[in-house]
């Protein structure tokens, strides 16, 4: 298995590009089971969890073609409405397939994922929205079965007790577009990862108005074909290299993301006084003099601030001075990077699904354990911030999400080195 070995860092300096986002090209690429024609997709990011979904497209039966890096023409003339649990066990997402199965065969059988270490990932919603366009839906031995021969659209309300659902709107969206009728979706996630599923799938043909709020309408439509889409930017990896040149206070120029896409975040950046200038398409970190201010935060569906980059700010909150407090509203449980943080010197105490902050911290690097993507990238930042050298440990969660995330970061001054378990001082490496 592969480490990572980071060593405190000076400023990062320079342009950093960001890729195509993961969390679009995983119901993307699902959606091309829509139609027997074929669909080009464009900047899709080359990680384990792509290879992953090109794997269960394989397997229904799709043909996949990679042209050259970054871009993938998938056809799905025929295909079985089955995903199977030795394939979607790997990973959570593959239960975006329930909806296209459901809308293109009329039936869908997809083993459930299992658990999640960021906590419960219940799939009730996209159940309930099922059953709201006239499924029926059972559950037998591990497996969600679908009997859609009476589909028809109707109106849904798909809000849980947190709001929205990101992959269950994308699920009931496409299982909507083929469907007799109209749908009329309330409480339909808003994420830009949602906002890039339902262009593709205009696209292909799709009725679809609401585009981007909570209330969508959608017209069944006899057929979909295919079209060509290029995948949105990842607004987490670019929100990640924000944090890492605002913690090493490095003049970084984030670039191939719209800042509108990262408002709650940017807000809060400001707020804690970070120089930003920003463009269209572009974010620049500027250094700053003393240190930043602490923020309190609240995690919520967008345009809220996101989940997914609760735990970055986390590390960046160890290094301002004054108490943070840092509240997931989306996954109570998603603090398993804290025990790692405390071990480098982070002062942290939890609250319930609140992280109390008081910085700034002096860290020391140290042996840390990744637990989930989102938990590694906050371990390597904070590892820019330590003096001496971090190892982190279960790097592949990482790799399921950040793409060449080494390579790009050491291309502006990061000394960060992919290594293999074997290289790591005996004494570190945990029993
Ligand atoms: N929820 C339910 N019932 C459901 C579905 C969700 O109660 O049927 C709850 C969840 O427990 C959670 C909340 O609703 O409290 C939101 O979950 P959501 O369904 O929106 O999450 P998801 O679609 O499973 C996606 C991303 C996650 C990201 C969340 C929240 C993908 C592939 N995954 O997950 O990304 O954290 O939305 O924004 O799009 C990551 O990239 O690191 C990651 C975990």
């Amino acid at each position: 298995m592969d480490v990572f070995k980071v060593s405190g860092n000076g400023p990062l300096n320079g342009e950093i590009q960001v890729g195509g986002a993961k969390n679009a090209a995983l119901p993307i690429l699902a959606a091309t089971l829509l139609t027997d024609e074929t669909v080009v997709l464009k900047n899709v990011p080359d990680l384990s969890d792509m290879r992953f979904m090109i794997e269960i497209l394989q397997h229904v039966g799709a043909e996949t073609v990679q042209p050259e890096p970054g871009t993938w023409e998938i056809t799905a003339k025929e295909i079985s409405h089955i995903a199977p649990y030795e394939l979607v066990r790997k990973m959570r997402a593959s239960v975006c397939l329930l909806g296209p199965l459901v809308a293109r065969m009329r039936r869908a059988e997809v083993s459930i994922p299992g658990g999640c270490v960021i906590g419960p990932r219940p799939i009730d919603l996209h159940i309930k929205g099922l059953q709201k366009l006239n499924c029926k839906v059972e559950i037998a031995n591990g497996y969600v079965h679908v009997d859609a021969s009476a589909i028809k659209g109707g109106p849904i309300f798909l809000g849980g007790r947190s709001g929205s659902t990101v992959t269950g709107t994308a699920n009931i969206v496409m299982a909507a577009v083929l469907a007799p009728g109209t749908t009329r979706l309330e409480c339909a996630a808003c994420e830009p990862e949602v906002v890039d599923l339902c262009n593709l799938l205009v696209k292909m043909g799709a009725q679809i108005s609401g585009i981007g709020s909570p209330e969508l309408t959608i017209t069944g439509v006899d057929k979909l074909h295919g079209c060509e889409h290029s995948v949105i930017a990842d607004r987490i990896e670019a929100g990640t290299f924000v944090v890492a040149a605002a913690i090493t206070r490095g003049d970084v120029t984030v670039k191939g993301i719209a800042p509108k896409l990262l408002s709650a975040f940017l807000d809060k950046l400001e707020e804690a006084g970070l120089p930003l200038e920003l463009t269209e398409d572009s974010i620049r970190v500027l250094p700053y003099e003393g240190s930043l201010k602490p923020v309190d935060v609240i995690t919520l569906p967008h345009p809220g601030y996101p989940t997914d980059l609760q735990a970055q700010l986390g590390a960046l909150m160890t290094q301002t001075d004054g108490i943070s407090i840092i509240t997931e509203r989306i996954y109570p449980n998603r603090f398993m990077h804290v025990p790692e943080l405390q071990r480098m010197g982070a002062g942290i105490a939890m609250e319930g699904a609140s992280a109390i902050i008081k910085g700034p911290s002096k860290l020391s690097g140290a042996p840390v354990m990744a637990s989930d993507l989102r938990a590694s990238a906050a371990l390597i930042l904070a590892a820019f911030a330590a003096e001496g050298d971090t190892w982190i440990q279960r790097i592949y969660h990482l790799d399921r999400g950040y793409e060449r995330f080494e390579k790009k970061l050491s291309a502006i001054g990061a000394k960060i080195e992919r290594l293999s378990e074997n290289d790591m001082p005996r004494e570190l490496l945990e029993e």
